[in-house]
């Protein structure tokens, strides 16, 4: 069970000393943070592994704004996102270079977390199935991947996916890839652990609840609860 906390552009540096000075990860399941680039040594070396938001597919070059894996590793970092649903909708973040990005960051020993979901007109009219398959057919199992299903309409809404709907994508997202699959989209303490209680939810990708400790410990303690079912 992982339970990762992806901080979008929220948090200084001051900040993130602020959260880790209150933090404590239960026992019992894995936890990771996601902050902003500018904010990742200060939370580098606080008893919980760190993820980047993003990550480039070249080892250097001239490509503004980008900040490539090496970076991220001499810093401690473990893993990245990649594929988020926001870089995908504001930033023009395609298939192939979310596959791109992936790949770079496994080859150079990051783990790594693609995100997949469908935006809400693609569920009503039907497509759910056909664009988490194209999504997903540009990534190759590894055993450093793993897929966030993050139902676009869910993130940031208050509308999370029922229990029933989550387990029903990510047996879909299993046939088609064989890694852990996470849930995300306004997982709350208060519906976490029914979400986690589904077979086929190996975590939660977590943004607004993760940004205060209490939250998201209880978060990260329902996994704990669950996982030792
Ligand atoms: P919320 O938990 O704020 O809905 O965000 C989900 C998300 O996008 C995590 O990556």
């Amino acid at each position: 069970m992982l339970i990762a906390g992806n901080w979008k552009m929220f948090k200084t540096r001051a900040q993130t000393e602020a959260f880790f000075a209150e933090f404590r990860p239960p026992p019992g399941t894995r936890v990771v943070v996601c902050p902003p680039f500018t904010s990742i040594d200060a939370a580098v070396g606080r008893g919980v592994p760190v993820y980047a938001q993003n990550v480039h597919w070249e080892r250097e070059g001239a490509y503004t704004g980008e900040v490539a894996a090496e970076m991220l590793l001499e810093l401690g970092v473990e893993g990245s996102l990649v594929g988020h649903s926001e870089r995908r909708q504001h930033f023009g973040e395609t298939d192939h270079a979310v596959a791109l990005r992936a790949q770079a960051a496994l080859d150079a020993g990051l783990r790594v977390v693609a995100c997949v979901g469908e935006t809400e007109e693609e569920r009503q009219r039907g497509d759910t199935e056909a664009v988490l398959r194209a999504q997903l057919s540009v990534l190759d199992a590894h055993r450093n991947l793993i897929v966030a299903y993050e139902p676009v309409w869910a993130i940031g809404t208050g509308k999370t996916a029922t229990p029933e709907l989550a387990q029903e994508a990510h047996t879909f997202v299993k046939s088609l890839i064989d890694v852990p699959v996470l849930y995300g989209g306004s997982v709350k303490p208060d519906n976490a652990e029914e979400i986690l209680r589904q077979p086929d939810v190996d975590g939660a990708l977590v943004g607004g609840a993760s940004l205060e400790v209490g939250p998201f410990a209880a978060i990260c303690e329902a996994a704990a609860r669950v996982a030792k079912l």
